[in-house]
């Protein structure tokens, strides 16, 4: 069949056979199906959807576009983490060497920006040296060296997510469930641990942005993972206000150096220590003995340590000097005294990314400079005149008038106190 007839299915809303998805996914990793017709396909899914049968055949499609590590055989114990995208969430980047520090190996396959998140990848990108695992023999050599795997879609591993990735990323087709439940297992499967931590965003500055659609998405994830054979636990956390206090490349690697040194952004250190003592648990520990270890690795240097190790394995340079700074800020006040009510986290990203910290179009540079300091959170009384957040802006040009603007109208201030959301609004798939 002609692909633009498997486009003109799914548009109409048609169910999709196993071999059409097939050809779809096997045309998006050897180049055969064209970007314009890729694109065509991801808007069809996300605005028809596809039933849970065309998921799961997406997802295996998605996973066999490549090679599979297997990574569970060699390495039994290591536990694998994701999120479903958020802004300011730094988490993995502190997560794989704590959890590292306390015995755990972590197997990440991590991904790069996507619509107004920031990616793992892009924030590694700004550790000057430091390159992901591209191929089997070197995440194996990095678990054997130094307990912690960052690995990338490549040629090798998870060709067709690469591919669909990089054009969801640019047409607005992210916020579908089973686009991103296949983008997520697919490379899950392939690098093939046998435990996974799903962290499931919910709130303004996530793709799905209210409770039942946050713990839909969580279900459909750990259902294929279960399928699958993977033992899998999921937190629906809050997105409802950036997750820590920077958003940006370099920026977030500072974030995560300080939580690792014990200090840092509460919250971002706070929903770390939560997802890590789900992945010990996973790994046989005690809950309370677990998270007393993790607590421990924060203030005697042991995470700080392992976070070093793990990026010169990488070919990095972990001096927190080394990483790129900004060559300006602009600093954007409140226009009047009141309370924080909310926040437009996902209108906070996408400022991030037009100062430089994502792509706009294909071949886009992200400036790792380029990043937001967040001074205020939901709950906090703030008089006129002070300080929401502090723009940090690297060799992109932006219109900084503007910027201020759309940054300013990112805060409802309002007189009455808000309450605040839990950090953590659900756990699935704990001990019952
Ligand atoms: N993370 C991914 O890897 N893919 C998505 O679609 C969303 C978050």
């Amino acid at each position: 069949m002609n692909f633009v007839e498997i486009i003109a299915r799914k548009r109409d809303g048609l169910e999709l056979s196993p071999a059409e998805i097939r050809t779809f996914v096997q045309g998006a990793s050897n180049g055969h199906v064209g970007d314009e017709q890729l694109a065509a396909m991801l808007m069809a899914i996300c605005i028809r959807g596809a039933n849970q049968a065309e998921t799961q055949v997406l997802v295996e499609a998605m996973r066999d576009s490549g090679s599979r590590w297997r990574m569970g055989e060699a390495f039994p114990d290591a536990v694998d983490k994701h999120s479903t995208g958020g802004v300011g969430d730094t988490v993995s980047l502190v997560f794989a060497p704590l959890v590292a520090s306390c015995g755990v190996p972590v197997v990440m396959m991590a991904g790069a920006g996507l619509g107004h998140t920031q990616g793992t990848l892009d924030k590694l990108a700004a550790i000057p040296g430091f390159r992901p695992a591209a191929r089997h023999a070197q995440a194996t050599d990095l678990l054997a060296t130094c307990g912690v795997c960052f690995a990338a879609q490549s040629d090798e591993i998870a060709p067709a997510d690469k591919k669909l990735y990089l054009i969801r990323d640019l047409t607005g087709t992210v916020p579908s469930l089973p686009l991103i439940v296949a983008s997520i297992m697919s490379k899950k499967l392939a690098v093939g641990a046998n435990r996974l931590i799903l962290d499931v965003k919910c709130g303004s500055g996530a793709f799905f942005k209210t409770p039942p659609a946050a713990r839909e998405l969580a279900e459909a994830l750990m259902e294929v993972a279960r399928r699958a054979g993977v033992e899998v636990r999921a937190l629906v956390t809050d997105m409802s206000q950036p997750l820590g206090d920077r958003l940006g490349c370099a920026s977030e690697v500072r974030a995560a150096l300080e939580v690792l040194a014990g200090g840092g952004d509460s919250r971002l250190r706070e929903l770390t220590l939560d997802l890590a003592v789900e992945a010990l648990a996973l790994a046989g520990r005690a809950p309370e003995a677990a998270r007393a270890e993790l607590e421990r690795k924060l203030s005697d240097g042991g995470a700080s340590g392992a976070y070093e190790a793990m990026v010169r394995a990488h070919g990095g340079d972990p001096d927190v000097e080394a990483l790129p700074r900004p060559r300006a800020s602009v600093s954007v006040t409140a226009p009047r005294a009141g309370f924080v009510s909310a926040v437009d986290a996902e209108g906070l990203g996408w400022i991030a990314v037009a100062i430089g910290a994502g792509r706009r179009r294909q071949g886009d540079e992200i400036d790792l400079a380029a990043g937001v300091k967040l001074h205020v959170r939901i709950g906090d009384l703030l008089a006129e005149g002070q300080p929401l957040l502090t723009l940090e802006l690297g060799d992109r040009e932006v219109d900084v008038e503007e910027m201020r603007a759309r940054a300013a109208a990112a805060f409802a201030i309002t007189e009455r106190a808000p309450s605040p959301a839990p950090l953590i609004a659900a756990r699935l798939g704990g001990p019952s």
